[in-house]
């Protein structure tokens, strides 16, 4: 790679450790990818935040031991707890220390305490057309595809060295030449009706993902009037079930106001047809409760929204969570304090819902609850329940996750797409 005279000082050790052994990892990175200089970023989003095993956690603190601080605006992802309500929130006192040590290692780098997998609405938020490397992937899928910012799928423990170096390698979906949309997807006998209910985009996203792997794909047939939160759950189903990093929403994408434009004038190598059928086999993938056995409902898979909040609190106020189930809702600070002071989270609270800030539900440490089965409004936490937490789970819309959890056994309506 072309280093420029900067670049090659800190190779040399002319400025702190840490900047020296994170430019060497991502001048290797750009080598592997063939990149050929490193590139300004204007901000980071690190995925590094969940302690599982301790080699993520003595980085952190070799990187920020050896004064390491970030060169751009940094946010952070999910820790794996809620780092301020770990009491209320079971989380075995001796698991707590590698946490407290993972949080005190980011806050030394200067990082932003944002804790948060959806960083485009409460965060450090880019603008179309601005130079990103984020980890997280709906917050990749959302950068690229909402947004039209240009990040690549940037994998743990890279981010921590883009942050500290305010630099990426030049290559992937930074490139206007690989953002173009090479297979398209179109929805086919969906009814304006089935798009009003919003359980439709994570299936959506889940099946998209899978058949679209890591291609850039265009999808023609989305409602322009689709809502933020409808896109963040399509988004995070997309890039659970298969390696999506960008897509070309025809109409909402940035990129891809006309299926053309995300062409690049060709035509696309392979077309495929999403019907109301496939979505009803692909939500059928994400139920696999096999007996009547949810004791655990969760939201906020990411983060939850105030417009989610909103309508959880419509449909759960004046009601209340039967004692068989645990309902658990996920949420970063401001959005957190908002509902505090609006009586949202009192109407909440009352209702027996309870609402954690900076935790991730999947890698929450689960012995202490011992829990049978999982209902949920995110099309990405049922895809990675069993895997990552050993008990089955059931996609559902909000609306029937507030009625299990109040009648304590499974309610699931009937929808349109199911019907056919
Ligand atoms: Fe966020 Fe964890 Fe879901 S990081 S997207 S709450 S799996």
């Amino acid at each position: 790679m072309r280093l420029t005279d900067q670049e090659k000082s800190i190779l040399d050790g002319e400025q702190d450790a840490a900047a020296r052994i994170a430019l060497a990892v991502l001048v290797d990175l750009g080598e592997l990818f063939g990149a050929e200089e490193l590139m300004t970023v204007s901000q980071v989003h690190i995925d590094a935040t969940l302690y599982m095993v301790d080699a993520g956690l003595e980085f952190a603190e070799k990187m920020a031991d050896l004064g390491g601080k970030v060169a751009v605006p940094t946010s952070l992802n999910p820790s794996a707890i809620d780092l301020q309500q770990w009491k209320a929130y079971r989380v075995p006192p001796e698991i707590l220390p590698k946490h407290k040590r993972m949080e005190a290692a980011y806050l030394k780098m200067r990082a932003t305490p944002t804790w948060t997998c959806a960083p485009y609405q409460n965060g450090i938020i880019p603008r179309f057309g601005e130079q990103i490397a984020w980890g997280e992937s709906n917050a990749i899928a959302f950068a690229n595809s909402i947004i039209g910012a240009r990040t690549n799928r940037y994998a743990d423990l890279m981010d921590i060295c883009a942050a500290i170096i305010g630099k990426v390698p030049k290559f992937g979906l930074h490139l206007v030449e690989n953002r173009k949309a090479r297979i398209l997807f179109r929805l086919k006998e969906f009814s304006t009706q089935m798009f009003e209910n919003e359980a439709i985009y994570p299936l959506l996203g889940y099946l998209f993902g899978e058949m679209a792997g890591d291609q850039v794909a265009a999808i023609t047939g989305i409602p322009p009037n689709v809502k933020i939160d409808s896109l963040k759950g399509f988004c995070a189903a997309a890039a659970s079930s298969g390696a999506v990093g960008l897509f070309h929403m025809v109409g909402i994408t940035p990129e891809a106001q006309t299926l053309e434009m995300c062409l690049h004038g060709n035509k696309p190598q392979n077309v495929y047809d999403i019907t109301p059928e496939l979505i009803s086999k692909a939500e059928d993938r994400l139920w696999t409760m096999k007996k009547d056995a949810a004791d655990l409902v969760v939201a906020g898979c990411p983060h939850y929204s105030p417009a989610e909040f909103i309508r959880l609190a419509q449909l759960a106020t004046g009601k209340k969570v039967h004692s068989s189930v645990i309902f658990w809702v996920f949420t970063n600070r401001s959005v957190y304090a908002w509902i505090k002071d609006a009586g949202i989270l009192a109407d909440l609270t009352d209702a027996g819902v309870m609402v954690f800030t900076d935790g991730c539900p999947l890698q929450y440490p689960k012995e202490t609850w011992h829990f049978n089965g999982a209902m949920t409004d995110s099309a990405k936490f049922a895809n990675y329940c069993f895997s990552q937490s050993g008990f089955d789970a059931a996609y559902a819309s909000i609306e029937d996750c507030v009625e299990t959890a109040v009648r304590g056994k499974i309610c699931r309506s009937e929808s349109l797409w199911r019907k056919q």
